[in-house]
């Protein structure tokens, strides 16, 4: 038994079973896969590991089970997903817990993950209601034009490990809402509270084979045996450029639709206009969110010249007080990194840019286990290894810059273009200066940009599709055009 038994009490002998046409089982192998911990390396669960064989009888149940979900009223599915809301607002503690387990976050952002995730069901649920169509004035006299919406069908979703709740509301919710069924595989690291939020899909009465779930540690396996089933009409993956990439080609065959949430590479800048103290807490805030780990925190800090060294002794001073701990100490702000590969990404990043120039603030070092100090590099520059790449982790390198045009040439200088921030008190450089920078979405002198009534996506390399907001539902929705004659 695990020594998290309290903890993992919302899957009573589930955690290593799959949840497939409404039944719980093993998977098809009989193999199951270990879940640690981050913050200690514990061991916390056995997790099925499911190939893809459970993949075709996941797909063929959610397919058995689409025409009686499409066929429910809108105001029927609302009410499954009205009632999902509930338990999973009930069950806040539990599922904070456990995320803070496999995850690594700290308590306090589990929480608030699990508000936001919710979020994004009761949105949906409300949606649901308001899949309007149009009327459009026909060009002759004896027809009339109605353009309706349809579920796409069997929908696939594959989730990350850095937002293991909310990323998997924010793609089954809207697909619910629509009228689609899901097959979801969470990311091998973090699958417990996916089956977690199985269980309670389960209690609030979402039908056998409306939401289907497959953990498993060959995550290229299952995305593949996804993409290569016709009957699987849609895909929604977020993670890596690379992935996605990979995905996309393996979805052309079958014209897979496809929304894609990618990687980042968030520029923040502060001009000398803005006020210096909430830039400071916005750069925190958003730099060190889930230890660095998410694809919109900040990871390239550009200051203007008047400002730059204030700046830098402001933010140095407030990072240098971060608590880094388990997430399971109410007092910890930032936890481990997921897993070694990462922190050797991060150590990688900040050794290549000392090599080139850039001077530890505070922080620069690896502090036992899966912890990174975190730290403030100054001096950084375009060529540096964190100016082209994602560092994910509790790195925040400041660059300084002179001018306004030099600022948005730098900080569109990236293939990526996810989520991109701005600080000035002057209301026409904001204007200027957001409508210049090549991403999906801009924080001005605000970084909460993630929330369930904005569209959330990016552009170039950071992917497309939005989710979140009226658009999120159009992921999973054909419009289909009626022409009626002889009126
Ligand atoms: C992500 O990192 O992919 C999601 C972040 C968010 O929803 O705020």
């Amino acid at each position: 038994m695990s020594d998290f038994h309290d903890d993992l009490a919302l899957l009573p002998g589930r955690g290593a079973q799959t949840w497939i046409g409404g039944a719980w089982r093993a998977a098809h192998s009989g193999r199951t896969f270990a879940v640690h911990r981050p913050a200690t390396g514990a061991h916390l669960a056995d997790v099925a590991d499911c190939t893809p064989h459970d993949v075709d009888e996941a797909v063929t149940a959610a397919q058995q089970a689409w025409p009686a979900w499409r066929a429910r009223t809108a105001a029927q599915r609302a009410q499954a997903l009205h009632d999902w809301h509930a338990a999973i607002v009930a069950h806040t503690e539990p599922l904070a817990r456990l995320m803070t387990h496999e995850s690594g976050k700290v308590i306090a952002e589990s929480r608030g993950e699990v508000a936001y995730g919710a979020a994004f069901v009761a949105w949906f649920a409300e949606e649901a209601r308001r899949a309007y169509g149009d009327t459009i004035p026909a060009p002759s006299a004896d027809r009339r034009i109605v353009v309706i919406r349809q579920p796409v069908g069997v929908s696939a979703a594959i989730t990350p490990w850095n937002f293991p709740l909310a990323m998997v509301t924010r793609k089954v919710a809207p697909a619910l809402a629509a009228g689609c069924t899901v097959v979801l595989k969470p990311a091998a690291e973090t699958p417990l509270t996916a089956l977690a939020l199985a269980v309670l899909a389960e209690r609030a009465g979402v039908p056998a084979g409306v939401l289907n779930v497959v953990p498993s540690s060959d995550a290229a396996g299952i995305g593949e045996a996804l993409c290569a089933d016709v009957r699987v009409r849609k895909l929604s993956f977020t993670g890596s450029t690379a992935v996605g990439k990979r995905l996309m080609a393996q979805c052309a065959p079958n014209l897979t639709r496809l929304s894609l949430e990618l990687g980042g590479n968030a520029p923040f800048l502060v001009f000398d206009d803005a006020d210096l103290d909430p830039a400071v807490d916005g750069a925190i805030a958003s730099k060190f969110r889930n230890t660095g780990q998410t694809c919109v925190c900040v990871n390239r800090i550009y200051v203007q010249a008047a400002v730059h060294d204030a700046f830098v002794e402001r933010l140095a001073a407030r990072v240098a007080a971060l608590r880094s701990g388990d997430g399971l100490d109410e007092r910890a702000q930032v936890g481990p990194l997921i897993h070694a590969r990462a922190l050797e990404k991060v150590q990688t990043l900040v050794a290549d840019a000392v090599s080139q120039g850039a001077s530890v603030v505070t922080g620069g070092e690896a502090r036992g286990g899966l912890f990174y100090a975190p730290t403030v590099l100054r001096d950084a520059t375009p060529a540096m290894r964190l100016a082209k790449e994602e560092v994910f982790g509790p790195v925040a390198p400041v660059f300084r810059f002179h001018t306004e045009a030099e600022a948005v040439a730098m900080a569109n200088a990236t293939e990526y273009g996810l989520a991109a921030y701005l600080y000035s008190r002057d209301i026409g450089r904001c204007w200027r200066v957001a409508e210049a920078l090549e991403s999906g979405m801009v924080g001005i002198n605000d970084v909460r940009l993630g929330t369930e009534v904005a569209p959330f996506g990016g552009v170039k390399h950071s992917g497309f599709g939005r989710e979140g907001s009226r658009h999120g539902m159009e992921a999973y929705e054909e419009l289909k055009y009626l022409n009626f004659g002889g009126i």
